[in-house]
């Protein structure tokens, strides 16, 4: 028998049964978006869960990056100081907001943004500093906060890879002035599409609310230029079963990037990230490692060969996409360039069998 497709991650589901009771109430009710009973019920389960002080629900991370911006109102043109080394929703929503991004280098050790490197791009026209959580990895908050503080910045997170994690106690979505997470599909934790803001400031949770629900305010009322970015009942619903499940699936995850790391210790050739953020829990949301010297593409060619689908997250950098590239100030970006050249994300989904890690890893150890 053919070996199966595996592909870099298994969207999490909850027992079929379970969302199909779920949803009936919506037959009797035909109440399926617009601020329904799960929305609410979700946004304030998640608050609870994520541990923040304000979380509104959107239908999707990126216009929850998006709004999460606009929700500040910077002047047009002013640039935010922000990560090439990430999926590009973080630079699209820095530039269709009508603002520059000054790209930073990052850090070798963990691929978050190099906070030694941001002082120096700061010039009078920054307004915000928009750094990302990558893999899960948590960035030097305190470095970043010290430096906001200095000269008056926002601090705005991509925290979309870092669903559950706590930080110093806190959950990860109340640092910084807002952050943003994104429950995809793919994501640790899904609603099929979904995302949420969350904040401290209660004009802000009020601003997003005008954002995402086209600025009204009552039947013949409306205060604000807003769009449409609301999350459905069946979303919201989804969301509410997976999060009675989230600590089964954290754990298995753990689990299988546990087995995966005795595996791919024994690889010459191979670095995984250093994980040395003792303060930080982990969600195990990726499995990066790092390939040099040129066979990271060889190692990705094997694993397709056999139909297992690793991801080169994240090459090219979002600074040298086609529709970015050469645009805006030249940065110094070795660093984040040699961990792009060398990444391969390896698949990982909190159902991924033991005998599957042992295969990838088996053909990756014959290609590096
Ligand atoms: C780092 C990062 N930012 C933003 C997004 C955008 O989220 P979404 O796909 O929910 O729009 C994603 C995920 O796709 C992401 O990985």
């Amino acid at each position: 028998m053919g070996n199966r497709t595996i592909n870099v991650t298994k969207a999490v589901l909850p027992p079929y049964e379970e969302y199909i009771e779920a949803i009936k109430p919506l037959w009797d009710s035909h109440w399926l978006t617009n601020m329904g009973t799960y929305h609410k019920e979700l946004e304030k389960e998640l608050q609870a869960f994520l541990d923040v002080p304000e979380l509104s629900l959107m239908v999707n991370g990126h216009l929850s990056l998006e709004m999460a911006i606009q929700s500040f109102g910077f002047p047009e043109g002013s640039e935010v100081i922000t990560t090439p080394f990430t999926f590009i929703s973080t630079t699209h929503a820095i530039v269709r907001n009508r603002l520059v991004p000054v790209f930073c280098d990052v850090k070798e050790s963990d691929g978050t943004i190099d906070e030694s490197k941001i002082e120096e791009l700061i010039t009078e026209k920054t307004v915000a500093i928009v750094p990302a959580h990558v893999y899960g990895h948590i960035c030097n908050i305190e470095a970043i906060e010290e430096i906001a503080y200095k000269y008056g910045l926002k601090v705005i997170y991509d925290a979309c890879h870092a669903f559950g994690i706590k930080y110093k106690g806190k959950g990860i979505g109340s640092y910084g002035d807002a952050s943003v997470f994104s429950f995809h599909a793919t994501k640790v934790y899904n609603t099929i599409e979904g995302g949420a803001v969350c904040c401290h400031d209660h004009k802000i949770y009020e601003k997003l609310y005008n954002l995402k629900n086209f600025g009204i305010r009552g039947e013949e009322l409306v205060t604000d230029v807003g769009a449409n970015a609301k999350m459905n009942e069946f979303c919201a619903i989804m969301g509410l079963c997976n999060l009675k499940h989230i600590d089964e699936t954290l754990s298995n995850r753990a689990k299988i990037y546990a087995h995966y790391t005795e595996r791919l210790k024994a690889i010459d050739g191979l670095k995984m990230f250093e994980s040395n953020n003792n303060d930080a829990t982990k969600n195990h949301a990726y499995l990066p490692v790092l390939i040099a010297d040129g066979k990271r593409d060889a190692v990705y060619d094997a694993l397709n060969h056999e139909d297992i689908h690793a991801r080169k997250y994240f090459y090219p950098l979002t600074s040298d996409q086609a529709c970015f590239k050469n645009k805006y100030r030249k940065c110094q970006l070795e660093t984040a360039r040699r961990l792009a050249d060398s990444v391969l994300s390896l698949p990982l989904s909190a159902e991924l069998p033991f005998e599957d890690v042992d295969r990838i890893t088996k053909i990756i150890e014959g290609a590096v």
